[in-house]
């Protein structure tokens, strides 16, 4: 299989998963406990129908959209994901450049492998810099003025990691950040020497938002369950995330809303935005997908916030029916990721190539010439 037999974004996990060693690939493709929730967030595209309109005049359309007061030219966000390096030896660089090419919003993680000041001098594209709240006040304050300085569009501060999910896949094959080449894996690494070599020859995997403060994650190999239980701060509470937006100063959202109360509560406190996800459920099994749970809060809050509907997305007209259902935008990690790993920036460009046409070959086939148009009448429920 090539770069060139991909046509969906499942066509490049497979792509993804003959490339990368294993535990990798499970890393991404993984997911909480029994992956429920995971399945769910895409099987909940299917309970909705499109209902389309014909006879509209769609040669000409406009698939733009403001999120966060800045110009996305389709409604669709790539979500912050962490350790792209590891995935990819041209790691973050590759899906900022491919973002700007295609002019969408790119997440960074707190987990980046690419420094904040590098990914603000490379690209105006709008950016937003994903908050992991850890025990250390100096990292956090450290975090918060380096997006300053580099002009960050934004900050999402993810709600739903405030301990790690049981991730199994990555428990069993003892996947560590940066992995380890131990005598039980190195079989695996063996196996795929293409990355093998990539990763030990190219630059050097860094965690370069952290590693002033926090040895974990950077020098030492600790698993990501280990890294969010003793890093990250359990007590977060609403007052500490207010603070941290008024520290902020900038566009602030909320990363893993999921209930009608918590959203009414970020309205309320003026937050520009939620993203409502479950972290592809990679955090609690069980929890209702973002698709699922996204008219209720629409109904709550609609209008007085910004509602980016994240995760499950693996179509155009995933967004599109979002969209129909209230969304500002849709937004996803995996969408990109098994692309990155399958092909780094060409892999990228071609899996968002393939969205941005599904996005406005969708939007012609319902007779909508622009995202407004995309209007709950265009949507039925089963
Ligand atoms: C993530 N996600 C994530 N979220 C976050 O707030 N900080 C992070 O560092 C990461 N890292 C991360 C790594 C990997 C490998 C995945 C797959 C996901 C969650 C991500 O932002 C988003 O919520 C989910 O990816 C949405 O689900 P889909 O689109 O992958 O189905
Ligand atoms: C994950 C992180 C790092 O989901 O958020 O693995």
């Amino acid at each position: 299989m090539r770069l060139s037999d991909c046509h969906n974004i499942d066509d490049f996990r497979l792509l993804a998963k003959q490339r990368l060693p294993w535990p990798v690939f499970d890393y991404i493709d993984g997911a909480a406990d029994d992956e429920l929730t995971k399945a769910r967030n895409t099987q909940a595209y299917a309970r909705a129908d499109l209902v389309p309109d014909v006879l509209a005049g769609v040669s000409e359309i406009d698939t733009s959209c403001t999120i966060l007061g800045r110009k996305s030219a389709l409604p669709l966000l790539l979500s912050p994901t962490a350790l792209q390096r590891v995935f990819h030896w041209q790691g973050e660089r590759a899906v900022v450049r491919a973002a700007e090419k295609y002019g969408l919003w790119c997440g960074i993680s707190s987990l980046a492998t690419v420094s904040i000041e590098e990914i603000g001098a490379m690209t105006t594209a709008p950016k937003l810099f994903q908050f992991y709240y850890h025990k250390d006040r100096g990292l956090n304050r450290s975090m918060i003025e380096r997006c300053q300085a580099a002009k960050f569009d934004a900050i999402a501060l993810t709600v739903d990691t405030i301990v790690a999910g049981k991730r199994e896949r990555c428990a069993r094959s003892g996947f560590t950040s940066p992995p380890r080449f131990t005598a039980a894996s190195a079989l695996s690494y063996a196996m795929k020497p293409r990355w093998a070599l990539d990763y030990v020859f190219r630059e050097k995997f860094a965690l370069p938002n952290l590693d002033s403060h926090v040895r974990e994650g950077t020098g030492e190999a600790v698993s990501i369950a280990g890294y969010f239980n003793t890093m990250l701060d359990q007590t977060l509470d609403w007052t500490m995330a207010e603070q941290l937006r008024d520290d902020w100063g900038g566009k602030f959202a909320l990363k893993g809303v999921m209930s009608v109360a918590d959203a009414r509560r970020a309205a309320d406190m003026g937050i520009d935005a939620i993203m409502i996800s479950n972290h592809g459920g990679r955090q609690l099994d069980g929890s209702r997908a973002p698709f699922d749970q996204l008219p209720e809060i629409v109904d709550a809050v609609g209008g007085r916030i910004e509602i980016i509907c994240d995760g499950g997305v693996r179509r155009g007209t995933h967004a599109l029916k979002s969209l129909c259902a209230g969304a500002t935008a849709a937004s996803g990690g995996r969408l990109y990721l098994y692309a990155l790993a399958a092909a780094g920036q060409d892999g990228v460009e071609r899996a968002l190539g393939i969205l941005q046409d599904e996005i406005k070959r969708g939007m012609q086939l319902m007779g909508v010439k622009s995202v407004d148009q995309l209007t709950p009448d265009r949507l039925r429920w089963r």
